[in-house]
């Protein structure tokens, strides 16, 4: 059960017709297409912008900073005057989560110092990030758990020593998955685009271990649709279990 006093999570995912976030995983022989991860609009793109400048940090599962060419930053000086308007720093905080610590270090978000970047990770992991870690003052990497990283540690280290109220979240479907087993998720803000991919092994938003009965669905009301150019954007907060 989630406290309180945890920074609010919000998750922010765009899905195909059929709930698909990607292309099929690694672990199938198909060669992947980068262009898989990236069907939605400009317009989704910015609604990604305008939710990170609401936010004090961006998290991010390992696979998605290495799949995608992302920096988890706020985007150009528009979007860092807006976090300054709102009293946000211009930068957010930047959080990779990897239980195994095997950080590829010449990945895109490791190049980038505009600010602070955790890898969220453990105590084996610690051991195999820290070369990552240690070539930079702007990347640290701490553990929150023996085997696996406890979420709701990680958030409330998150709050007490980043000062961070507001997060994001931004996949994949393993982390998203965790999050909600964790019910660690307040708001979901969804954008719907108008594509099937089909196929069983393409990654959805919510993959890793799922509810086993209808009893530990995660439950969500609708608060906010919208239909812009045949995409629906929509946002969820989170609601008793079904
Ligand atoms: N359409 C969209 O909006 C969207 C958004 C984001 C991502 N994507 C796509 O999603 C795909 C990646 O998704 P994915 O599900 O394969 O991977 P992911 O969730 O991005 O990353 C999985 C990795 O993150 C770490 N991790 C995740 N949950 C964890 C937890 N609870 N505790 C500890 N570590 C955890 C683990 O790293 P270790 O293996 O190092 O332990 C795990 O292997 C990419 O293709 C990306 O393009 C799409």
């Amino acid at each position: 059960m989630k406290t309180a006093s945890l920074p609010w999570l919000v998750i922010n995912m765009a899905i195909t017709a059929d709930g698909k976030i990607c292309g099929p995983r690694a672990s199938t022989n198909t060669p992947p297409d980068a262009r898989m991860a990236r069907f939605s609009s400009a317009a989704d793109h910015r609604r990604l912008l305008r939710i990170r400048s609401t936010c004090d940090a961006v998290i991010s599962g390992r696979k998605t900073v290495e799949a995608d060419r992302v920096d988890l930053g706020p985007g150009s000086t528009y979007w860092q005057q807006r976090r300054v308007r709102q009293g946000l720093s211009p930068f957010n905080k930047r959080i990779v989560i990897s239980s195994s610590g095997n950080i590829q270090p010449t990945c895109h978000v490791y190049q980038y110092p505009f600010s602070p970047l955790l890898i969220a990770t453990t105590d084996a992991g610690l051991e195999r990030s820290r070369p990552v870690a240690q070539t930079t003052d702007w990347i640290q990497a701490h553990s929150f758990g023996k085997n696996h990283v406890n979420l709701h540690t990680l958030l409330a280290w998150l709050g007490a020593h980043w000062q961070v109220r507001r997060v994001v979240a931004e996949g994949g479907g393993e982390l998203n998955d965790a999050l909600f087993r964790d019910g660690l998720v307040d708001e979901l803000f969804l954008t719907v685009c108008p594509i099937i991919f089909g196929g069983t092994t393409h990654g959805t938003l919510a993959d890793g271990m799922g509810a086993s009965n209808l009893g530990e669905a995660y439950g969500l009301r609708c608060v906010e649709h919208q239909t812009r150019n045949g995409e629906q954007f929509l946002r969820f907060l989170k609601s008793r279990p079904a």
